[in-house]
């Protein structure tokens, strides 16, 4: 169905075109700060129950905005599906995060693997964003938001599959990506795969833009970033649809602890770097200039102090980027479970006000 979007504001500033205030939207918008996603997720039995129905996961998508104003939609999933699809088994221990039943460490493991069949294994993820795309849409074909879908990186899928599970250090990937970097460059190459054929399933179920999740790029040694992360994810962007339905869908891929390598983040053909709270973003934008555009980048944190200073450090982030286009606001990593809903909205609201006085004063 042919859809209008009442809100383009958030593809906008991916493309860096103009827009009267700049766009937000949260990592992690759906999740357990909210009351209402804690109830459908006790409804679902678990996390994975949540996740694998689409019925669920478009409930708990629409939820944040249903509270707030804000300008776009992420597909309520987790990196770990894809994993999870290659048949690695995973669990979610309550209170322990993730951990999968079988790990990826020897020759053996490796020969194992293989680029999932993303129609037979992942039906309930492209299921959910066309789902999330219908609610999303009016009886008169408006669309409220546009949807974003997302994947791990092939590195960052890396971790948890040889690791098993979270890792304070991250010792057994990295070692074996010292020790043995034939298999593990076997590891990432299917995983790239994996991530390619993944993220253009999602594209085709109608996601309008895609994010590339590198939450353990910056785990690396410089040098090893670029041959182990890097290189992978822009594999990725090279195997990507940017077009569906005549409509360009833009990338951004997200390395936390990437700051250091900005320059070269933003040459691998992407339409926006996601940057985590340690960067300055005036001086990340001055450093890009107008190739990419910049997604972040105010420290989680802030959401725990009062309405006053959550304002005034949006507004230092927005002031610190300027009167320019290409910026999409979001927190440096996902909102802390620990969040007070009202909080989040004194955030979306400064952020929009703010941004239109700057807007103003052209
Ligand atoms: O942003 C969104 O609202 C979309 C949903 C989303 C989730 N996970 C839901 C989720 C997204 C984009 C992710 C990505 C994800 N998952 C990443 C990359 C981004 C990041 O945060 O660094 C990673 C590393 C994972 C792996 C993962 N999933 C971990 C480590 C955990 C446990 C951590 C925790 O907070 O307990 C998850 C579980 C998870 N994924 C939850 C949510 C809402 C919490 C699970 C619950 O309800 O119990």
């Amino acid at each position: 169905m042919p859809s209008t979007l009442l809100n383009d504001t958030f593809l906008r500033a991916l493309q860096r075109q103009p827009t009267d205030y700049t766009p937000i939207w949260l990592m992690r918008q759906a999740g357990r700060y909210l009351p209402e996603y804690n109830a459908t997720r006790s409804r679902a039995g678990s996390f994975l129950g949540l996740a694998t129905n689409p019925d669920y996961a478009t409930e708990v998508t629409l939820q944040p905005l249903e509270r707030f104003p804000l300008d776009a939609a992420i597909l309520f999933s987790d990196i770990l599906t894809v994993p999870d699809a290659m048949g690695l088994g995973l669990n979610f221990v309550q209170g322990e995060g993730p951990r999968f039943e079988r790990t990826v460490r020897n020759e053996e493991d490796v020969a194992k693997l293989h680029v999932p069949d993303i129609d037979a294994t992942l039906r309930y993820v492209t299921d959910a964003v066309s789902q999330i795309r219908r609610a999303l849409t009016d009886a008169q074909g408006r669309q409220k938001v546009p949807l974003i879908g997302f994947s791990g990186s092939p590195w960052t899928l890396a971790c948890y599959m040889v690791e098993g599970g979270g890792s304070p250090d991250h010792h057994t990937v990295k070692a074996m990506a010292y020790t043995r970097p034939d298999l593990m460059h076997r590891i990432l190459d299917i995983n790239a795969q994996a991530v390619v054929a993944y993220l253009n399933a999602q594209i085709e179920a109608g996601a309008q833009a895609v994010m590339i999740f590198d939450t353990w790029g910056g785990a690396l040694a410089d040098g090893a970033y670029q041959r182990f992360s890097l290189d992978y994810i822009a594999k990725v962007v090279a195997g990507l649809k940017r077009e569906h339905d005549g409509v360009k869908v833009p990338v951004i891929t997200f390395t936390k602890g990437g700051g250091l390598w900005l320059e070269q983040i933003a040459a691998i053909g992407v339409d926006a770097v996601g940057l985590d709270w340690t960067v300055n973003l005036g001086q990340a934008r001055e450093k890009v200039g107008d190739r990419v555009a910049l997604q972040g980048n105010i420290d989680p944190a802030v959401l725990f102090a009062s309405p006053a200073v959550i304002r005034t450090e949006a507004r230092a982030v927005l002031d610190s980027f300027g009167n320019f286009p290409g910026h999409v606001f979001n927190l440096g990593h996902g909102i802390s479970q620990f969040t007070r809903p009202e909080n989040v909205a004194e955030l979306v609201d400064e952020v929009h006000r703010h941004s239109r006085s700057i807007r103003a004063k052209n």
